[in-house]
C-alpha cells in the first residue's frame, strides 16, 4: 500500500514544485512528487499550482486516468498463488487422498481451485481415487496477470482486466495528476505580493519595483453584513422614481410630531370629528401643545370653520384655538401637504403651478391585528394650477397607477372633511377575485384652499395610497407583523430581492 498523504502547507508545496522543476526541468507526473519521502495530498498540491499558476511562474495540466489496483483477495493471489495452483502444489508427487486436500489449502481454496485444477488438467485421479499430478511443473497465469497489474496499475490485454475485475481480484480508481512546467515568471524565490497600494509606498517610490497581487474578479466577495433596506424602503424608492418621472417634488416629512392645526383645522376637520378622538389619534403629553402656525392664516380658519366664507356657509360652532394647538402624531400626511400648500401661496412671487408627493410614516391609534398597526406608510400626490378638474384627478390616478402595473381600476364616491368631489380608488385584485380599495383622492374644497391663501381660480387635486398593501402583495407578506415591529424577521430584510414593479403598460406614457 501507498504511504498515506501527510498534510503539508501550500507554501512548502508551492517550494517544492519549484524547486523540482528548477532541478528537472518539469514535472511529468505529480504522482511522483515527494514530501519528506511523502507522496503529496492531490486537493492541497491543486491549491499551490493555482496560486503559483495565477503568479504566471508555472504552467500546469490535469491528467486523469484509471489506476487499476488490486482487492484483497486479489493481492493474496498475487503473494500466494492462485487457488488452482495452490491445490496442484498441494498434491505430492506420490498422490493425496481428496479428504486431506481441504487441510492443506483451506476450505476455500480446496473448493474453488480443485475444479479448476481438473479443468486445466494439472490434477486427475489416481488408483484408489487420490488426486495425482498430470503434469510435472505449471504456470499460474492469474497470479502473473495480478503481479502485472500491481506493478503498472494496468494490462496490456483489456480483456484480462475485465475478466479478473468480474472475479472480484482488481478493480478500476480515478486518478489525477499534473503535469507542470515554467511559466514566463519562473523562478524559484517566491517573493510576498503586495495587496494594497499605500500613501508609503507612493511617496517612496518602492511601488515600481513591487509585486502586485492581481484582482481576481471572478471571486465570489464578501456579502456585505449591513445596510439591507427594508422591503417598504424599496417599494418606496420605486413609487419615488414614478413621481420623479412624472415630475413631482419631493414634500419634506422629516417631522411625525404636527400640531392639530395643519393635521386637522386647516383641512376643514370640525374639531367635534371623531377622528380628532383620543381613541383614534395619539395626542402628545410633553408637550402638549404649540402655537407655532401662522396666525393670520389661523383666523381665517377659525372664520371658515365657524361662520364660513369662500362661497361656504361653515360648520357654526364656536372654532378654539386651544384644540387647534394640541400636538399629535400626524394620522395623515395630507397634513405636510396642508402646510406646503400654505407656503406655496406665500412664496415669494405668490403662487406658481406645483406637485408635489411624499411618501411617510404615519400614526392612528388602532387595535393591532394582521392588516393592522398603529403606525403605516402613506403615499400622497398632490396636484395645484389653475382650472384642474376631477378629469385630471382621475387621468393623473390612471397614469401613477399604471406606471405601477396596476391597469384596471375603478373609481367610488367617498367622503372627506377636506376634499369635494372625493373618490375611493379600487382595483381588481386577480389573486383574490374581488375589488379591492388601494386608494383614495379628491379635490381639496375651497374652504381649505382659501384660508392658506390659494388663488380663487387654483385647483387642487389629491390622492392617498398607503404603502405597506403594495408591500405586501409584492414580497407575499401576509400578516403586517412580519413586515413591520418587533417580530419581523431580520434574514426576511437581508434576504429579499430589489423591488420591481410590474410596469407592463406604464414607463412610456
Ligand atoms: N388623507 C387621506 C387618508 O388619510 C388620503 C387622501 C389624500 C384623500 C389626499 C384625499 C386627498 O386616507
Amino acid at each position: 500500500m501507498a504511504a498515506a498523504a501527510v498534510p503539508v502547507s501550500t507554501d512548502d508545496l508551492a517550494q517544492l514544485v519549484l524547486n523540482t522543476i528548477d532541478r528537472d526541468g518539469a514535472i511529468a507526473s505529480s504522482a511522483d512528487l515527494r514530501f519528506q519521502g511523502q507522496p503529496v495530498e492531490n486537493q492541497a498540491l491543486h491549491g499551490a499550482l493555482s496560486s503559483l499558476e495565477r503568479r504566471e511562474m508555472i504552467t500546469y495540466e490535469t491528467i486523469e486516468f484509471d489506476k487499476w489496483v488490486l482487492t484483497a483477495e486479489g493481492a493474496d493471489i498475487e503473494a500466494n498463488g492462485s487457488h488452482e495452483a495452490k491445490v496442484f502444489n498441494a498434491v505430492p508427487a506420490d498422490g493425496l487422498a481428496i479428504g486431506d486436500l481441504a487441510k492443506k489449502v483451506g476450505a476455500e481454496s480446496a473448493k474453488i481451485g480443485q475444479g479448476k485444477a481438473f479443468k486445466n488438467k494439472w490434477i486427475g485421479k489416481g488408483k484408489n481415487g487420490q488426486l495425482v499430478r498430470l503434469v510435472a511443473s505449471i504456470r499460474d497465469v492469474t497470479q502473473e496477470d495480478l503481479a502485472t497489474i500491481k506493478k503498472t496499475h494496468a494490462h496490456p490485454d483489456a480483456k484480462v482486466l475485465a475478466e479478473l475485475k468480474k472475479r472480484k481480484l482488481c478493480d478500476k480508481e480515478k486518478v489525477t495528476h499534473y503535469r507542470v512546467a515554467k511559466g514566463p515568471h519562473f523562478s524559484t524565490v517566491i517573493v510576498k505580493q503586495a495587496t494594497d497600494l499605500t500613501v508609503d509606498m507612493l511617496l517612496s517610490g518602492s511601488w515600481q519595483n513591487l509585486d502586485f497581487k492581481k484582482y481576481n474578479f471572478d471571486a465570489l466577495g464578501q456579502e456585505p453584513s449591513g445596510g439591507h433596506l427594508h422591503p417598504l424602503m424599496k417599494v418606496r424608492e420605486e413609487f419615488r422614481q414614478i413621481f420623479f418621472e412624472m415630475g413631482f417634488e419631493e414634500m419634506p416629512t422629516n417631522r411625525y410630531v404636527e400640531s392639530s392645526f395643519w393635521n386637522f383645522d386647516a383641512l376643514f376637520q370640525p374639531q367635534q370629528h371623531p377622528a380628532r378622538d383620543m381613541h383614534d389619534t395619539f395626542f402628545l403629553k410633553n408637550p402638549a401643545t404649540s402655537n407655532r402656525f401662522p396666525k393670520a392664516c389661523m383666523e381665517q380658519v377659525k372664520q371658515v370653520h365657524s361662520t364660513g366664507g369662500f362661497g361656504s356657509i361653515g360648520y357654526g360652532y364656536d372654532w378654539k384655538e386651544e384644540e387647534a394647538e394640541k400636538l399629535l402624531l400626524r394620522t395623515h400626511t395630507t397634513a405636510v401637504s396642508s402646510n406646503m400648500l400654505y407656503k406655496l401661496a406665500h412664496q415669494e412671487g405668490g403662487f406658481t403651478p406645483a406637485k408635489y408627493f411624499s411618501i411617510d410614516r404615519v400614526f392612528r391609534n388602532e387595535t393591532v391585528d394582521a392588516t393592522h398597526l398603529a403606525e403605516f406608510h402613506q403615499v400622497e400626490g398632490v396636484i395645484a394650477d389653475v382650472g384642474l378638474t376631477l378629469g385630471d384627478l382621475i387621468g393623473f390616478i390612471n397614469v401613477f397607477c399604471q406606471k405601477m402595473g396596476v391597469t384596471n381600476i375603478r373609481f367610488k364616491p367617498a367622503y372627506n372633511p377636506y376634499t369635494e368631489p372625493s373618490m375611493e380608488i379600487f382595483s381588481y385584485h386577480q389573486g383574490l377575485g374581488k375589488w379591492v380599495e388601494i386608494g383614495n383622492s379628491g379635490m381639496f374644497r375651497p374652504e381649505m384652499l382659501g384660508p392658506l391663501g390659494l388663488p380663487d381660480n387654483v385647483r387642487v387635486i389629491a390622492w392617498g395610497l398607503s404603502l405597506e398593501r403594495p408591500t405586501m402583495i409584492k414580497y407575499g407578506i401576509d400578516n403586517i407583523r412580519e413586515l413591520l415591529g418587533h417580530k419581523c424577521d431580520l434574514e426576511m430584510i437581508q434576504k429579499n430581492p430589489i423591488c420591481r414593479l410590474d410596469k407592463k403598460m406604464g414607463r412610456e406614457n
